[in-house]
């Protein structure tokens, strides 16, 4: 990669998606990141030859412009579409400019999910975190993969809203077509300064992988033998 996410050095559970991915999807699958922000996750997943469909609703994070950085700096950042030409990523990677919760969902689902730290932004507390998660599993065909890292609660306030969330709490929505293949959650660690959190800060994250179930088989005008 030629240029650098704003969101690189913070943590990440997204190895551990990316290992079932391979091991679940044919190697140019067509994986949607909803919350894709600068990229950080959309480049190297069309870099590996996966096809990305690329969900963000925040301009600045698609088209690039000024940025406050920790240490009252102000900076020039790429954007998601810059970033992916000068790749040359860009053809790989269908761009979604909108807010997931009102997008129209794509012409035929997914082979994979992902999402990170995305669904806790208070843009997306006017609805209950099940749609947001709903809208998810729909994207998702059958014997397609969920991935999500999301923020769990540590402050008082992360308390009262249900988007800070928990494997357990999410665990609830994977009942029927889904195996629930992996959770993961941290401790509370402190996360240096990035974009948007000027200051050093205490986080606790949680990962959630699923797999959803494959369609029965269909026999069609065959007969048993
Ligand atoms: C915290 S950032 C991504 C950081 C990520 N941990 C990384 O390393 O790239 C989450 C992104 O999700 C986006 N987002 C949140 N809710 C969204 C929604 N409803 N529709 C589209 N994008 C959304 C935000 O605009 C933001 O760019």
């Amino acid at each position: 990669m030629q240029t650098q996410s704003l969101w690189e050095h913070t943590l990440t559970f997204f190895p551990q998606f990316l290992a079932a991915l391979r091991e679940r999807v044919a190697p140019d699958a067509t994986v949607a990141v909803v919350g894709a922000s600068d990229g950080r996750f959309v480049l190297p997943l069309a870099a590996a030859g996966y096809r990305v469909i690329a969900i963000e609703r925040d301009a600045l994070a698609l088209h690039g412009g000024e940025v406050s950085l920790p240490g009252d700096t102000r900076a020039h950042a790429m954007g998601l579409i810059d970033r992916l030409k000068l790749d040359e990523l860009y053809n790989q990677v269908h761009v979604v400019e909108e807010d997931f919760l009102q997008s129209a969902p794509p012409a035929a689902p997914c082979d994979a999910i992902w999402t990170s730290c995305s669904w806790h932004y208070s843009a997306n507390h006017h609805r209950p975190l099940a749609e947001f998660v709903d809208r998810m599993q729909r994207l998702v065909r059958p014997g397609g993969l969920f991935g999500a890292e999301f923020m769990m609660p540590v402050e008082k306030r992360h308390h009262l809203v249900e988007h800070y969330t928990s494997p357990e709490r999410l665990r609830h929505q994977f009942i029927g077509d889904w195996d629930v293949l992996l959770t993961l959650r941290t401790n509370e660690f402190i996360e240096r300064a990035h974009i948007g959190r000027p200051h050093d800060h205490t986080h606790r994250m949680g990962l959630f992988l699923a797999a959803r179930t494959p369609a029965p088989h269909h026999r069609y005008g065959k007969k048993d033998s």
